[in-house]
């Protein structure tokens, strides 16, 4: 393996089938609108398992999942992100023999994604069992240019001899989705979703037009085929399959080269799918593909400038965490129409479902670096606000919205609710983030026009699902983000994310009221002072739970009375928990699956005492498992609060090096995304301590000793602020926009220009 800082790249191919598979992941194409898996254009032996993916973000059908016991409002369907038409295929043949890995020698191979340029390649040098030497070099890109555009360049050059070149190339729209019934993180099973509508051929490149079973959506795909030089091309229709032959001649040292270039386009974005896909694979091929490429090339090279992180001391990492950062580019949603899957658009674990992943994990990086993204992923949440509010009148409330815990296009999606509905704390979480994006941006507008009327009726629900007991607010039956505990009583998370809710609905209530901005949305939701002092009055009498014994707060009010599990005494092999012990043996013990007090420590660290902070990650550290991936960069970020550089430092580790190392053994399926916005935080908000509040922006420096020196970049407002840290100083630049009020170790600074402060161990 070689790591330079943007390029990733892999020598001496494996061909063991869970690397291969793994690698599918890993070097998937995605571009936050479609998303193509990996897969060797030649296939792999039969007998080999495989996920053949494409992806398009937001597009889906409509999925049966039956309950044995069907009680009322369980959720007896959902949807699931669909594998759309295969055009990987490209089979070669030189003088008569086929390519394949596993025939004939394999001299040279590597492949590699390039994170400047925006493609990835595989290089093999390779002698046919006949003895002829060829080397075959494959570039792929999804274009952040043209969204529905992914290009394969397939550059054949002869080596020890001349004769002919055959390619066949498929687009093959019978394809089905990957199903595993032994893993619950993945669909059990799969139908054909996707039938035939219709399939032509126009202008030398054929279109395939399907629908789905039962969404009511369609998708089209095209296809077409440059050759760089003279040779005959012929497509012809196989059933809602194209196969298109390619024959040439080499000579020997001469490269030829095969462009593939496919089209996606669906209803969801289009109103005549078939016709727009001819107006796009117009649009791509009356380019040069060098001038694909050069888009490419300037939309990263401004996005790395935006979301700039170095690293001196540790290329290793540095790769890493701009591998992941990559990752965040690609798998978020360029539109409202979608948002960012927990694995992207790399895999379909999880289905192609949206979380709390977004506004927990993903979009403090986006605030800070493209917040027009983050535009977009709250946009999605106000398009589906209608559908949040369906899903309360579902769960028995009178009035409010409460967003699904996992979905494709806003309707709840859990077939488990413990673990699913059951996480109210969501309604928290997209509220905490449209307030983190105002905060950061202090874009009213868009508060006015979206923003606000989100936290309007997240923060109803929170009036409407809780009840005052002895005078405190308190809620009941929820579960919080730590899924080995569910369906508890006063979640201290999900309490103290409720209190912030409505707090900020107040807030905002009264900063519209007073810029003469509220009436039109008050008037349309109908929503009174009444209400606004009922939010008051439940947010100051909201109940925190807390433990005057251990000065910790419980992460629920039965939380602490339980036995605590043995994690020593617990074999390696058992872990994850949940793919081990039933989900009841679980809730009846002290055992966590990710952060939850911990991660409130971080998010809403202003509601309890350092001292109360400490105690609780001392407490929560050890019956932690981080068996879910949104875990490590949370402790990280809190033992960086704490000073515990080492813990900090480890727990960053893990999380950075996840998915390139496969550390939670399930890359195959997908990426985390979660997990690689955290580790951007464990960064940020964890080593430089930043924080963005009310009163402006905190920085708490610190450097782990294994680095030299770190950089970033952050949007704030209406600037751009440089920050380099080492371990003498922290230096902070005002690259563009007006001097800020910058407090630095608690104390108050003007950044006019630059401003350099001596580290404080
Ligand atoms: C975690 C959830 C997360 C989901 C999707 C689960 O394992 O427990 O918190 O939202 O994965 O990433």
């Amino acid at each position: 393996m070689n790591l330079k800082q943007l390029v990733y790249e892999v020598e001496n191919l494996s061909m063991d089938n869970n690397d291969l598979m793994l690698m599918e992941t890993v070097f998937h194409n995605a571009n936050g609108y479609i998303g193509i898996r990996s897969n060797y254009e030649e296939g792999y032996p039969e007998g080999y398992d495989t996920i053949r993916g494409s992806y398009i973000n937001g597009f889906y059908d409509i999925a049966e999942m039956k309950q044995a016991e069907n009680l009322h409002g369980l959720i007896e369907e959902k949807q699931t992100m669909l594998n759309v038409a295969d055009t990987q295929t490209i089979y070669l043949k030189i003088n008569n023999e086929r390519f394949h890995l596993f025939d004939g020698t394999v001299l040279f191979s590597k492949r590699w994604l390039d994170m400047e340029q925006g493609v990835t390649g595989r290089q093999i040098q390779w002698r046919s069992p006949m003895g002829n030497e060829v080397e075959i070099t494959i570039k792929r890109m999804t274009s952040f240019h043209q969204l529905s555009l992914f290009t394969i360049e397939y550059c054949v050059k002869a080596l020890n001899f001349s004769g002919t070149v055959e390619f066949e190339s498929l687009h093959n729209g019978e394809v089905m989705n990957y199903s595993n019934s032994n893993d619950p993180r993945i669909a059990r099973e799969s139908k054909r979703y996707l039938l035939p509508e219709d399939a032509l051929i126009d202008e030398d490149a054929s279109y395939l037009l399907s629908h789905t079973a039962s969404s009511g959506l369609s998708v089209c795909t095209g296809v077409k085929h440059l050759l760089s030089k003279q040779g005959s091309i012929q497509t012809k229709l196989d059933g809602h399959k194209a196969i298109t032959r390619i024959d040439t001649t080499i000579e020997e040292g001469e490269s030829i080269t095969l462009t593939k270039y496919t089209v996606f386009v669906d209803s969801i974005r289009s109103k005549n799918c078939m016709e727009k896909a001819k107006e796009e694979m117009h649009k791509a091929t009356s380019l040069p593909l060098q001038s694909l490429y050069d888009y490419q090339h300037n939309y990263l090279s401004e996005y790395w400038d935006n979301c700039m992180l170095e690293i001196e001391g540790d290329s290793e990492l540095t790769a890493a965490v701009n591998y992941n950062m990559y990752q965040l580019i690609q798998s978020v949603g360029k539109d409202e129409y979608c948002n960012i899957a927990a694995k992207g658009l790399s895999g379909e674990g999880y289905e192609g479902h949206y979380f709390w992943d977004t506004e927990m994990y993903i979009q403090p990086f986006f605030n800070l670096t493209e917040p027009q993204i983050t535009k977009n992923l709250i946009g999605f949440r106000y398009k589906t606000l209608d559908k949040a509010r369906e899903n309360a009148g579902l769960m028995g409330h009178k009035k409010g919205a409460l967003y699904p815990w996992r979905t494709i296009m806003g309707t709840e999606c859990s077939g488990y609710f413990p673990s699913g509905t059951a996480g109210y704390h969501i309604n928290g979480d997209i509220a905490y983030s449209i307030i983190a994006y105002y905060l950061t941006t202090k874009d009213i507008d868009f508060i006015v026009e979206k923003g606000a009327e989100i936290l309007f009726e997240t923060a109803r629900l929170w009036v409407d699902v809780g009840n005052y007991y002895k005078g405190r607010f308190e809620i009941h039956g929820v579960t919080g983000p730590d899924e080995y505990t569910c369906l508890v009583n006063n979640n201290y998370y999900t309490n103290v994310a409720a209190q912030y809710n409505l707090r900020w609905a107040v807030k905002i209530y009264k900063l519209l009221k007073e810029l003469g901005r509220l009436q039109p949305l008050a008037d349309r939701i109908g929503l009174t002072e009444e209400e606004i002092k009922e939010f008051e009055k439940a947010a100051e009498s909201m109940y925190l739970p807390y433990d005057e014994e251990l000065k910790i707060n419980p992460q629920d009010d039965s939380f602490l009375h339980k036995k605590v599990w043995d994690l020593e005494r617990t074999p390696a092999e058992k872990f994850p928990l949940l793919l081990h012990y039933h989900p009841l043996n679980l809730y009846r013990y002290q055992v966590c699956k990710q952060a939850d007090t911990v991660l409130a420590h971080f998010i809403f660290e202003d509601a309890q005492s350092l001292e109360t902070i400490r105690n609780s990650f001392d407490y929560y550290e050890k019956i932690t498992t981080h068996d879910s991936s949104l875990s490590t960069c949370i402790f990280s970020i809190v033992a960086s609060k704490l000073g515990l550089k080492e813990k900090a430092y480890h727990y960053f580790g893990n999380s950075a090096k996840l998915d390139l190392f496969n550390t939670h053994k399930n890359t195959k399926d997908g990426i985390h995304t979660a997990n690689m916005g955290g580790n951007y935080m464990a960064i940020v908000y964890g080593f430089a301590g930043l924080r963005i509040k009310e009163d402006g922006l905190y920085f708490s420096p610190s450097i782990p000793e294994q680095w030299k020196k770190y950089c970033f970049k952050i949007n704030y407002e209406d600037s751009q602020i440089e920050v380099e840290i080492d371990h003498k100083e922290s230096k902070f630049t005002l690259v563009k926009g007006n001097p800020k009020q910058v407090k630095i170790y608690g104390k108050s600074y003007e950044l006019g220009d630059t401003l350099t402060i001596k580290a404080i161990s």
